[in-house]
């Protein structure tokens, strides 16, 4: 099994982009967002425990992550692309146990570089299919649905994240600052690690990341 990595700051265009690479080259999309997101709303164990923290912007506990991660992956056999893990640099040196163990490796480690000034009214103005097998996203501004409030996909309604507000993007983009850089670090200067411009429209980012893809699938 081959493992890709996405990486970016909170609104950098993460999810947008994998679900995109996904259709193309076939990977399966892992997003602990979304994992954790979907016992939220099924109100499980997990769910229960990591609620609040979710809803503030603080990151849920490393071996939680960790656990559920590794659960997924036992029964995945294709490749698999991972938007939003590691996030930290303990969650990076449990993959990489895990790697060896499995005689698993990495593919592709992407880096979407946006400056904070751009990711707040990404984030503020972003709603997303509520329906969580399609979890299609949208923004008020730039990408909006043909019918308002319902998505194109599956006609489920599109509803704003309990972590998209204001105050919540603060407490994420802090959580992101004080971890990210020495779980990047653990990355950076490697032969498979890129970093790509975020700022571009979305057509744009993709076409760029789709050509490292070709190399790397
Ligand atoms: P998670 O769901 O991973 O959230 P995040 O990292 O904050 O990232 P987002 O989903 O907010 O943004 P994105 O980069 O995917 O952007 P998107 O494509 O949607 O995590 C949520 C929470 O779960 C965390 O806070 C934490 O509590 C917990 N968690 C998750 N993983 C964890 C882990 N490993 N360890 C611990 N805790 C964890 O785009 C955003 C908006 O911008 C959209 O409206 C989109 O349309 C728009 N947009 C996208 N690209 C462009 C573009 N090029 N130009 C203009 N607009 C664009």
């Amino acid at each position: 099994m081959r493992l890709h990595l996405i990486f970016g700051a909170p609104g950098s265009g993460k999810g947008s982009l994998a679900k995109l690479v996904n259709e193309k080259f076939a990977l399966t999309h892992l997003s602990t967002g979304d994992i954790l997101r979907d016992s939220v709303s099924k109100e499980t164990e997990v769910g229960l425990r990591v609620k609040a923290s979710m809803a503030n912007g603080t990151l849920v506990d490393d071996d939680t992550v960790n656990g559920i991660v590794f659960a997924r992956l036992q029964d995945e056999t294709r490749g698999v692309l991972f938007d939003g893990y590691p996030r930290t640099l303990k969650q990076a040196i449990a993959l990489d146990d895990f790697l060896s163990k499995t005689g698993s490796e990495f593919g592709l480690v992407v880096y979407i570089d946006v400056p904070m000034s751009v990711l707040e009214s990404r984030i503020v103005g972003r709603r997303v299919c509520g329906n969580n097998a399609c979890g299609a996203i949208y923004h008020v501004v730039r990408k909006k649905p043909v019918v308002d409030g319902i998505c194109d996909f599956c006609n489920g309604l599109l509803i704003q994240r309990s972590d998209d507000t204001s105050q919540a993007f603060h407490a994420r983009m802090a959580e992101f600052n004080a971890t990210y850089e020495p779980m990047l670090a653990h990355y950076r200067g490697k032969p498979n690690y890129r970093q790509v411009d975020g700022i571009g429209l979305p057509d744009e980012v993709f076409n760029a990341i789709s050509m490292l893809y070709e190399e790397y699938v």
